[in-house]
């Protein structure tokens, strides 16, 4: 019978060990900048009730449309959805869980999210985004500080320069008077629309702004600008939102085209591009979103956030070349099999005790083929505990690798006491730190 094969599910990635350190170096580095903004994590289940995000993103938007993976629970006939994204899943939760009574909150997560778009490149079915929501805040303060958060982020993770855009969307009544205008205009150059732009033409005008089409480029250039329809209010809370965030020496740029793909937005919609990445260089994305905690059956409460894509984050880090090299190990034991691997094990646990990464070779082996091992598994230092060496009561280290900004303890091989040996190399280790 022919071996069947099994591949995983397209769209959606492995994490393999040699990606494991980028994966956690981006998620401790981006969690100890939102924990100084005062950040708590919140994690929500992957499934949720289909229609937190149908009422969430929005019935005419694409996610909901095309992209959602749902299904109906055979055990009991409920309509569940793999969360797309996770604010209207965080809302839901803080409205459940009363999270903004008599208080705000600040909350942080990251993990999957799925959406059943055509798999390229920075463009998955399973991708990964790590997330901030600030809920029961007005802003325009709250959405600067946002900002100012993510620009420290891409220092810290070194991500190279990317570009900010910004716009509003204003607030709903204006919102309302700009769709009519929108709709007249479409409808008066009906002949020049795509099938989707026809589709969208009543339920969702906003997002025809949106279009890639080429042949619609000229059209939607020169549609009404909702920056025309904006009352004071919105204005002063754009401008002062400008301000803050000039203040702080952010860069940016007006974008009165950017629309987001989420219904919920109002006032700030923000977007983080680069141009290394193709076609899919938005890096992160957010805004506010003030009417979603009513909307989900909350007391209406406004609230401001953002997402990030970590694939797209972590590809456009190898792409400046700035992917920091951590090695798994620290040291590798080699032994002679007997007694010399039990004393091998337990100089091990000693090292161990001191904060050390040990790896005592596994099995029995040559010395010459247990050093290969060593040498491969990025060991800063091998220690011999061979049978020659553990008759003498000691153990034998030697440095692996080279320091050209620091001489190296171990440079050549030396003998240890083997009651000294864990806290002597533990020493040696710090020291080149
Ligand atoms: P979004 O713009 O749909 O916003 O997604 C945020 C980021 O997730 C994107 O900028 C992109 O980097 C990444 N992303 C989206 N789809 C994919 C995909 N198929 N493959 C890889 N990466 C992807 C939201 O999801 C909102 N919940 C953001 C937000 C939070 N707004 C307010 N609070």
């Amino acid at each position: 019978m022919a071996k069947e094969k099994f591949t995983g599910v397209k769209g959606m990635n492995d994490m393999l060990p040699q990606d494991a350190p980028i994966w956690q170096h981006v998620v401790s580095t981006a969690v100890e900048v939102l924990e100084r903004y005062g950040y708590q994590e919140i994690r929500t289940p992957i499934l949720e009730n289909t229609r937190v995000f149908t009422r969430g993103v929005g019935e005419v938007t694409d996610i909901v449309e095309k992209e959602m993976y749902s299904f109906t629970d055979s055990m009991n006939g409920d309509q569940l959805t793999l969360r797309p994204e996770c604010t209207s899943a965080v809302v839901r939760a803080v409205n459940e869980h009363n999270l903004l009574y008599g208080t705000t909150q600040r909350l942080w997560y990251w993990g999957p999210m799925f959406r059943h778009e055509r798999p390229q490149r920075g463009r998955y079915r399973q991708f990964h985004q790590l997330g901030a929501e600030a809920l029961g805040m007005e802003g325009p303060d709250v959405d600067a500080e946002i900002i100012m958060m993510l620009a420290r982020m891409w220092k810290a993770l070194g991500v190279g320069p990317v570009k900010l855009e910004m716009n509003t969307l204003g607030a709903q009544e204006e919102r309302a008077k700009h769709r009519e205008a929108l709709i007249a205009y479409f409808e008066a150059n009906k002949d020049v629309l795509d099938d989707d732009a026809k589709r969208r033409l009543y339920t969702n005008p906003l997002r025809i702004l949106d279009t890639k089409n080429p042949d619609m480029q000229a059209l939607v250039e020169a549609a009404p600008k909702l920056l025309d329809f904006l009352g004071d209010e919105s204005r002063a809370f754009l401008n002062r939102l400008e301000e803050l965030v000039s203040a702080a020496g952010i860069e940016y740029e007006i974008n009165p085209r950017l629309v987001r793909g989420l219904d919920y937005y109002n006032h700030t919609v923000f977007e983080w591009i680069t141009d290394k990445l193709g076609a899919q260089g938005t890096i992160c994305g957010g805004g506010r979103y003030d009417p979603l905690v009513e909307m989900l059956g909350g007391k209406p409460a406004p609230g401001v956030g953002f997402a990030m894509g970590l694939e797209r984050v972590i590809e456009l880090m190898r792409e400046v070349g700035n992917v920091p090299v951590r090695t798994q190990t620290d040291v590798y034991v080699v032994h002679h099999g007997g007694e010399t691997q039990k004393a091998a094990l337990l100089l091990g646990e000693s090292l161990r005790d001191l904060g050390v990464r040990v790896i005592v070779h596994p099995g029995t082996a040559s010395i010459k083929s247990q050093m290969k091992k060593a040498d491969g598994s990025g060991a800063e230092f091998v220690v011999f505990a061979t049978e020659d060496e553990m008759a003498e009561g000691c153990v034998s280290v030697k440095a692996l690798r080279e320091h050209a900004d620091r001489t190296v303890a171990f440079a050549q091989q030396q003998k240890v006491a083997v009651s000294e040996a864990a806290r002597t190399i533990a020493e040696a280790l710090a020291a080149l730190r």
